[in-house]
């Protein structure tokens, strides 16, 4: 075996999300939460970019969150399965419905918090460490319907009381936390990042960045929360990342790069950096926004930083200004980018590029100079179980190993980063679409997309694989 790349105290694990794999959408009072409002196929697709979603779902629709993998019954022995690969890290969210089921009751409810310390208690209990997110596509539905979600200042009030809540209470058993997840999808799939729904006629773009706005100084608010409860612990933001790269070397295609890639580095850039870059202010401008902003504002951002970048990693983006190429697009990205010749595509036209990776990492870490976390990548694939129960799942494997290898290269290269967690250690609902088939795990979940099947976990090839990675800390892929 060769040395490890990786620093000994590397955090090794997998991510889920509780809106796609904890199921149970009403138990112990859990109010309902946006993504219980998903259908799958072409309406989730329309209601996750912010058309108008029944807002109470509807009778003999299929809503695949409501059930998921069931995490919320199954967590004990899934867990003992993340504790036999070795992880030393498991990041979860925590649904902000279970905790306030309307978003404002009087009190949090006691059947929801207590579900997150037996959580956390099993996870500690083989020396596992949560990492947790704070909100991942998730907003009660009550607030939506009330409020309009995030286009109202009132969430930043609310998502303080919620984010105060958990971190007062979990403060003994957690201390890696992270504000929202992908922050930048507010702008792709509005409703998804942020339970936005538009009307006929509403400016979007300003409903969007006013809503960021919100959600940037409450991610601040929670920052300072954090850095005063758990002194001990480190909160970050989370970016959905991959940078684009310019089909040409025509500067116009690269400009065009760069203001791509500075769309999702806005928000980053204020919640690292503390404040609204100057691209920003003239993107306002040029756009005619104007976002209201309250006099504390500024100071609250720039005093509450984040201490680390979170980002998820899948593919990177091609980017052109030629109308002849743009009309080669890949499908199934939701950021809208060109085919790339060079590279190869998965089943749900999402590239695959390795070195992206390790120019991602190396550009953040440039851009911000903090440690970046690692905390999704992965390889969603349909999976065939043969006669024998057994999930060969070799393409998984090579995806991952390729990226890991390309991570410990950006640590050469002098990128700080405190670790890795792939995306969906255990099949879950795939966010974009829906389904069960699209599957990112080392453990099968026998489901189907329909939701049939009998919730049967059963370890896959590569569950010994990382198994072997995380012992040798990576040195053995
Ligand atoms: C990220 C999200 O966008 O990618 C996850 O944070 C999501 O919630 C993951 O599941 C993979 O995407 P998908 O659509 O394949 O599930």
């Amino acid at each position: 075996m060769t040395s490890s790349k990786f620093p000994e105290n590397f955090l090794w694990g997998g991510a889920i999300a509780a809106n796609q794999a904890e199921g149970a959408y009403l138990a112990g009072n859990k109010g309902l939460t946006l993504v219980d409002l998903l259908p799958t196929g072409e309406k989730r697709r329309s209601i996750m970019k912010g058309n108008v979603p029944a807002l109470t779902p509807l009778e003999g629709e299929f809503y695949p969150s409501h059930e998921a993998i069931d995490f919320y019954h199954h967590y004990k022995e899934d867990i003992a399965l993340f504790a036999e690969m070795g992880f030393k890290v498991l990041r979860v969210s925590i649904s902000w419905a279970r905790i306030y089921p309307t978003g404002e009751d009087a009190v949090p409810n006691v059947a929801g918090l207590k579900f997150y310390d037996d959580l956390f208690d099993e996870l500690l209990k083989y020396n596992i460490q949560p990492v947790v997110t704070l909100a991942h596509f998730d907003v009660p539905v009550a607030l939506i319907q009330k409020y309009g979600s995030w286009r109202s200042r009132k969430m930043v009030e609310l998502f303080e009381i919620y984010s105060k809540t958990v971190l007062e209470r979990y403060k003994d058993k957690v201390k890696y936390w992270m504000t929202f997840n992908e922050i930048n999808m507010l702008l792709h799939l509005p409703f998804l990042g942020a339970g936005l729904v538009f009307q006929e006629g509403d400016n979007v773009k300003q409903i969007q960045y006013q809503a960021a706005h919100h959600q940037l100084v409450a991610s601040a608010l929670a920052v300072k929360a954090c850095h005063e409860l758990i002194p001990d612990a480190q909160i970050g933001c989370m970016l959905a990342a991959g940078s684009f790269y310019p089909y040409t070397c025509n500067p116009e295609d690269v400009f065009q790069g760069m203001e791509k890639d500075r769309e999702s580095y806005f928000f980053i850039d204020v919640q690292s950096r503390g404040e609204y870059p100057g691209y920003a202010k003239r993107f306002f401008r040029d756009q005619g926004l104007s976002i209201e902003m309250e006099p504390d504002d500024a100071g609250i951002l720039k005093s509450h930083t984040v201490d680390y970048i979170g980002f998820s990693y899948y593919s990177s983006r091609t980017t052109s200004t030629d109308p002849e190429v743009q009309k080669n697009m890949t499908s199934g990205n939701v950021f809208g980018s060109i085919a790339n010749p060079y590279l190869a595509k998965s089943e749900w036209g999402w590239t695959i590029d390795p070195k992206g990776m390790r120019i991602t990492a190396n550009q953040l870490h440039d851009r911000y100079q903090k440690p970046l976390f690692v905390v999704e990548n992965g390889f969603g694939a349909h999976d065939e179980v043969t006669p024998e129960g057994e999930i060969n799942d070799d393409y998984r494997i090579n995806y991952l190993k390729r990226h890991i290898a390309e991570m410990s290269e950006a640590i050469q290269d002098g990128v700080e980063i405190l670790g890795y967690t792939s995306w969906g250690p255990i099949d879950i609902v795939s966010a974009s679409s829906g389904e069960m088939r699209k599957r990112y795990g080392y453990i099968y979940v026998d489901r189907d997309n329909e939701g049939q099947g009998t919730m049967k976990r059963i370890p896959k090839k590569s569950f010994g694989w990382y198994k072997k990675a995380i012992q040798s800390n990576g040195s053995d892929l």
